[in-house]
């Protein structure tokens, strides 16, 4: 057991039943006066669960003096400052592996449903507009057409590997060049220019923030389509608004935002663009892996000092 876990949220109400039977957790989230908590248990504190949304806030990293190891819900780290973790000797493990599947899934989910239109297309049944107007107009198929993919990682590369059976072609930006038949491309604005779908599959943060720019979007081109299943901050997201309202690309399937759930009323009135709400890893069989994977990563950490997923 180890005394004492905070968890910031309910990661999922199964799994963070299995937490409190194996540990003295505190529930921060219902924590009426969270200050005098603190104050008093603080420094008691060993673990901390959270999730890639939450992270753990700065202030109240401080106020842990004796934390150890944060287990956080999602495989992105964009929310965690790596450094000060690694400098106050702090590890960390995500959730990487259990949550690929269905985020590619929804990256070729995305790209389908922006390219044949399933968002009009419904509503074209739904409305009536089929009987009152008659077919809707043509869409553009998925096949032949070249993918680019930013983030050739896990990720990215099961998104490749699901789009192949569809008929495009596969090139990517990324750190590094990979092993492997796809073609490598050395910027970003390059890959644009060569695709006709550009997928966002690599991790959010300072490295990447906004780096799908108004440049990125031109060289995309007025056929060109964006799916992302990244994080908001990968795109200048005024940019992309202003490139879809002005037809300077085709369409956008998107997962993620920069200010969610707060999402920005322009892309309502949009109808080239396909919207989902963060929910890429949200199906009752990855959350359930999600939540096992953070009581394992605990207990690991309870029974021998090691995580099964660490990042740091
Ligand atoms: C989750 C995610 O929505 O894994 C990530 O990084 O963004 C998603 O899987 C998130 O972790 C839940 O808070």
């Amino acid at each position: 057991m180890i005394r004492s876990v905070l968890a910031l949220l309910d990661i999922r109400p199964a799994y963070t039943v299995m937490l409190a039977e194996r540990h003295d957790l505190h529930r921060y989230d219902l924590v009426p006066d969270k200050q005098k908590f603190l104050d008093e248990m603080g420094h008691q504190i060993r673990a901390v669960v959270t999730s890639a949304r939450f992270g753990v806030p700065e202030d109240l990293l401080a106020q842990l003096p004796n934390l150890e190891v944060i287990t956080s819900f999602g495989v992105g780290h964009d929310v965690f400052d790596l450094k000060a973790l690694r400098d106050r000797g702090i590890r960390l493990s995500t959730t990487p592996d259990v949550l690929t599947d269905d985020v590619a899934d929804t990256a070729i989910m995305l790209m389908h449903a922006t390219l044949r239109q399933l968002v009009l297309g419904d509503d074209w049944v739904r409305s009536g507009k089929w009987a009152a107007k008659g077919p809707m107009a043509l869409t553009r198929s998925v096949r032949g057409k070249k993918l680019g993919i930013v983030g050739l990682g896990r990720i990215g590369q099961a998104i490749a590997s699901r789009a192949i059976p569809s008929g495009v072609e596969v090139g990517y930006f990324g750190r590094s060049r990979k092993d492997g038949d796809y073609r490598f491309f050395d910027n970003l604005t390059a890959l644009a220019t060569w695709s006709d779908i550009l997928v966002l599959s690599c991790p959010g943060g300072a490295a990447t923030n906004g780096i799908v720019n108004e440049a990125v979007l031109d060289a995309l081109g007025k056929d060109g389509v964006v799916i992302n299943i990244a994080r908001g901050s990968v795109i200048d997201e005024p940019a992309l608004i202003s490139a879809l309202q002005q037809g300077s690309i085709a369409g956008a399937g998107l997962d993620v935002f920069e200010n969610e759930p707060d999402v920005d009323p322009a892309f309502a009135n949009l109808d080239n663009v396909v919207l989902y709400p963060h929910l890429a890893s949200g199906t009752v069989e990855t959350r359930d892996a999600m939540g096992q994977l953070v009581v394992d990563n605990l207990d690991a950490w309870d029974e021998r000092r090691e995580l099964i997923t660490p990042l740091v």
